[in-house]
């Protein structure tokens, strides 16, 4: 892909400000940008901003008048995501919530979400995909990061929560009859990992949200 000085620049402003450098992979970013763009996203809800790259690249996808909510728990990384967004003149498209995700996502209102992409703390991802179904409409998108882990996801017995949690997650989805889903492999500059892809069938009735715990 060719230089993109924003993302570039946002990039460097992380580092500058300390960030960890666990954003998404710039193919990846491409590819969340792509699919907000088949599924015509007007409305994307982001969980674990970081700094915000994967918040530009889906923000970059939205039409005129789309809007992204993306909610990050640090307040640092907050602030930087705030900064390189309006840098990069997306200020306006994008709320950055600042809050435990568990605490903020009851606060959401408004039509549904299009697309969500969970890329938090990866313990709660089963009850952030259950909070994405209560809050999108069936055709809409629910991609989940780091879904793979070098493959270490077929550790049964692993005690690392990442694992444990990214585990429960393919039960969790397994289970949920309001959602078709499946998981696809990415290696790019950050190495082998992959995501979860799943769509909203329905809204009938399913297996109940877990509530925060
Ligand atoms: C992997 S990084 C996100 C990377 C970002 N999506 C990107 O690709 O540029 C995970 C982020 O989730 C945030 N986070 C961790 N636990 C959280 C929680 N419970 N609620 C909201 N954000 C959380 C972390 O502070 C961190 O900024």
């Amino acid at each position: 892909m060719p230089p993109d000085p924003v993302l570039e620049s946002a990039l460097r402003a992380n580092a500058a400000a300390g960030l960890p450098a666990i954003d998404v992979a710039p193919n990846q970013g491409k590819l969340l940008y792509l699919l907000a763009q088949m599924v015509g996203a007007r409305r994307i809800l982001e969980i674990g901003t970081l700094g915000g790259y994967s918040t530009l690249w889906l923000a970059r996808a939205l039409p005129s008048g789309g809007k992204l909510i993306t909610l990050e728990a640090d307040p640092r990384h907050a602030e930087v995501a705030r900064t390189n967004l309006a840098r990069a003149g997306l200020g306006d498209v994008v709320d950055v919530l600042v809050g435990r995700a568990l605490d903020t996502l009851p606060t959401l209102s408004g039509p549904p979400f299009d697309l969500v992409f969970i890329d938090a703390d990866k313990s709660n991802n089963a009850t952030y995909v259950a909070w994405a179904v209560r809050l999108t409409r069936p055709g809409s998108v629910i991609v989940v990061d780091n879904v793979i882990r070098q493959g270490r996801i077929l550790d049964a017995v692993s005690d690392d929560p990442n694992i444990r949690g990214t585990r429960s997650l393919f039960e969790a989805v397994a289970a949920e009859p309001r959602l078709e889903a499946t998981a696809i492999q990415t290696v790019g500059s950050k190495g082998h990992d992959g995501w979860l892809l799943a769509r909203v069938v329905s809204r009938g009735p399913g297996v109940d949200c877990s509530e925060p715990s």
